[in-house]
C-alpha cells in the first residue's frame, strides 16, 4: 500500500528531473560545444594575443535569461572546463542592467547572491527571517543575499541605468540556480510557480476559489516579463523607507548590519599608489562573506600601470572587468602547456639548434626540472593523462574590456595591465578566501626579498649573484607599478 502511494510520486518526481535536465543538457551541450572550440582555436595561439581560454570569457560567453525594453539579466556559461570545474564550478557570473524606475518582479533564488552595483542607484527589499528590510543601493556598494530571500528592487533614478555584477552560489544544485515567481507576469514568461498546483491543493491552502487566485497571481496584464518600468510616484514610494542600516547603533557583527550594503569604494584603499588602489572586503567585516568562504576585491589600475605579478595562496579569483577597454591580463599556466611547452623554451631549443651547447644546455636543464615538477603536480591532480609531457608552462594572456571574466586559479602568478586609453577597474570575488593570502613575485613586497644569503648563493648561477640581487631590488614601488609603455626607458637602457 505504501509504495503504491508513493510510486506515483517517484514517476512524476523522475519526470519532472528529466524534464530539467534536459532543458540544461541542451544549454551545456552548447555550452561545451562553444568552449571547446574556442578552446582548440586559442589553444595555439602565439605568445602575444590568445583568447585566454579557459581562464578568459568576453561578452559571447554570457546568455540572456531575462530580457525586457526596461532590463536584462545575462548569465556567465558555467566554469565546467575540468581545470576549473573543481575549484568554482559551482559557481555563476552574472549581470543585470535595468533601465530608469525599472521594477523588478518579486522571486527568490535556490542561490546565495553576492551583488556589487557597477552604476546607478536603486533600493533593494529583501523579505526574509519574518520581516521586511529596505535598503537603498549605490554605485560601489556589496551586498549578500542570502538563498530563499524574497527579493524585489527598483533602479530609483530617472535617467541613468542601475547595473549590478552579481556571484551567484547555487545551495542546492552545483553550478544551477533557477528563480521562483510567486506573482506570475501575465501571458509572459515566467508564471508563478502556483500554477502547477492542483485546484483543490490551492483552494483549500489558500482558502480561496482557483480563478480567484488565478486572476490575482496569473493574469498580470503589463505583459513585459520580470522587468517593467514603474511610474515615479511608485518609485518615490518604494525608496521611502529604504536605509543604509543602522550602522552606529546595534552591536556589530549582527545578522541585520551583515545584510546591508557596504561601499566597496567608499572606504580607505587596503592599499594605493599613483598606478592604482585596492580596496576589499573580507569575512572579517562581514559575516556572511566568511561563511561563504569568500571575498569581495576591487582593483583600479590607473591608465598605463600595471599589477605587480602576484599570485594567491588558497582561493580562486574570478575577475569581472567593471571599467576600462584596452587592458590585458598575462598568467603562467602549467597545465595546458600539453600541445607544446611554453613558447619561449622552444624559442631557446632552435636558437641552441643555430648556436650551439654551451650556456644554453645549463638554461635548459633547470627548465627540464621545473617541467618535471610541474608534471609530476599535473599527474597528482589527473591531469596528467591526456596530456603529453608538459615541461615548463604555457602564457595565457587575453584583451580585456568590460564584461571580461578571467579566472585566476591559486598558485597562478599573473598581472593585468591596463591601456592607455583610461583605468582598467576589476571587481573580484575571491572563492576559498578565508585563509588566503596574496605573494608579490615582483615590487617593493617581492618574496625573493626573503632569501636567505646561502639559499640565493646556491639557487641562482654564480656568475650572476650580484646581478640577481640588483634584479630584486630594481622594482621600487609595490603591488602597483609603471606599465610596460611606462617603462620604456628601463627597455632602452
Ligand atoms: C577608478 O578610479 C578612477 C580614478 O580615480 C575613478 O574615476 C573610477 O570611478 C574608479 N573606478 C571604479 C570602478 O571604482
Amino acid at each position: 500500500m505504501k509504495s503504491a502511494v508513493r510510486s506515483p510520486w517517484l514517476v512524476l518526481a523522475i519526470v519532472l528531473s528529466l524534464c530539467l535536465s534536459l532543458s540544461f543538457a541542451s544549454w551545456d551541450a552548447e555550452d561545451v560545444g562553444r568552449g571547446s572550440r574556442r578552446w582548440q582555436e586559442g589553444g595555439d595561439e602565439g605568445r602575444s594575443g590568445g583568447s585566454g581560454r579557459p581562464y578568459h570569457f568576453g561578452q559571447e560567453s554570457y546568455r540572456e535569461w531575462a530580457k525586457s525594453r526596461h532590463g536584462h539579466f545575462k548569465v556567465l556559461e558555467r566554469f565546467d572546463h575540468e581545470l576549473l570545474r573543481g575549484s568554482i564550478g559551482d559557481y555563476r557570473v552574472a549581470y543585470l542592467d535595468a533601465a530608469p524606475r525599472a521594477f523588478l518582479q518579486p522571486s527568490h533564488h535556490d542561490a546565495d547572491e553576492i551583488a556589487f552595483v557597477r552604476e546607478g542607484e536603486g533600493v533593494l527589499v529583501l523579505l526574509r527571517n519574518g520581516k521586511r528590510e529596505s535598503f537603498c543601493i549605490r554605485e560601489g556598494d556589496v551586498i549578500v543575499i542570502p538563498a530563499g530571500s524574497i527579493v524585489y528592487s527598483a533602479n530609483t533614478h530617472r535617467s541613468k541605468w542601475l547595473r549590478v555584477v552579481m556571484l551567484i552560489n547555487p545551495v542546492s544544485t552545483p553550478g544551477r540556480f533557477q528563480e521562483f515567481f510567486l506573482i506570475g507576469s501575465g501571458d509572459e514568461r515566467p508564471q508563478s510557480f502556483l500554477s502547477v498546483f492542483s485546484d483543490e491543493v490551492i483552494q483549500a491552502a489558500l482558502n480561496t476559489r482557483r480563478e480567484d487566485v488565478d486572476r490575482v497571481f496569473e493574469s498580470k496584464s503589463k505583459g513585459e516579463g520580470e522587468i517593467y518600468e514603474a511610474s515615479e510616484e511608485q518609485i518615490r514610494e518604494l525608496s521611502r523607507s529604504c536605509s543604509r542600516g543602522g550602522r552606529g547603533g546595534g552591536g556589530s557583527g549582527s545578522e541585520k548590519e551583515d545584510i546591508q550594503p557596504r561601499s566597496l569604494t567608499g572606504e580607505k584603499p587596503r592599499y594605493s599608489n599613483k598606478h592604482g588602489r585596492f580596496h576589499q572586503i573580507t569575512g572579517d567585516q562581514c559575516h556572511h562573506l566568511r561563511k561563504l568562504d569568500m571575498d569581495v576585491t576591487l582593483v583600479n589600475i590607473t591608465r598605463g600601470s600595471m599589477t605587480a605579478l602576484k599570485y594567491t595562496t588558497r582561493s580562486t579569483r574570478i575577475y569581472v572587468v567593471v571599467e576600462g577597454r584596452d587592458g590585458y591580463f598575462e598568467m603562467a599556466c602549467p597545465h595546458i602547456s600539453s600541445s607544446g611547452r611554453s613558447e619561449r623554451r622552444e624559442h631557446e631549443q632552435e636558437r641552441e639548434r643555430e648556436h650551439g651547447q654551451g650556456r644554453r644546455s645549463e638554461e635548459r636543464e633547470r627548465e627540464q626540472g621545473r617541467g618535471r615538477r610541474s608534471e609530476e603536480r599535473e599527474q597528482e591532480q589527473g591531469h596528467g593523462r591526456e596530456q603529453e609531457k608538459s615541461r615548463g608552462y604555457r602564457q595565457v594572456r587575453a584583451q580585456i574590456k568590460v564584461g571580461s571574466v578571467i579566472v585566476l586559479p591559486a598558485g597562478h602568478p599573473a598581472t593585468f595591465v591596463a591601456g592607455n586609453d583610461g583605468n582598467l577597474a576589476l571587481l573580484s570575488f575571491g572563492v576559498g578566501a578565508n585563509n588566503d593570502e596574496e605573494v608579490f613575485v615582483t615590487g617593493g613586497n617581492s618574496v625573493l626579498k626573503q632569501l636567505d644569503e646561502a639559499a640565493k648563493a646556491l639557487a641562482f648561477p654564480q656568475q650572476a649573484r650580484e646581478l640577481a640581487d640588483r634584479v630584486i631590488r630594481a622594482q621600487p614601488e609595490s603591488v602597483f607599478v609603471a606599465g610596460p609603455q611606462q617603462q620604456r626607458r628601463v627597455a632602452d637602457m
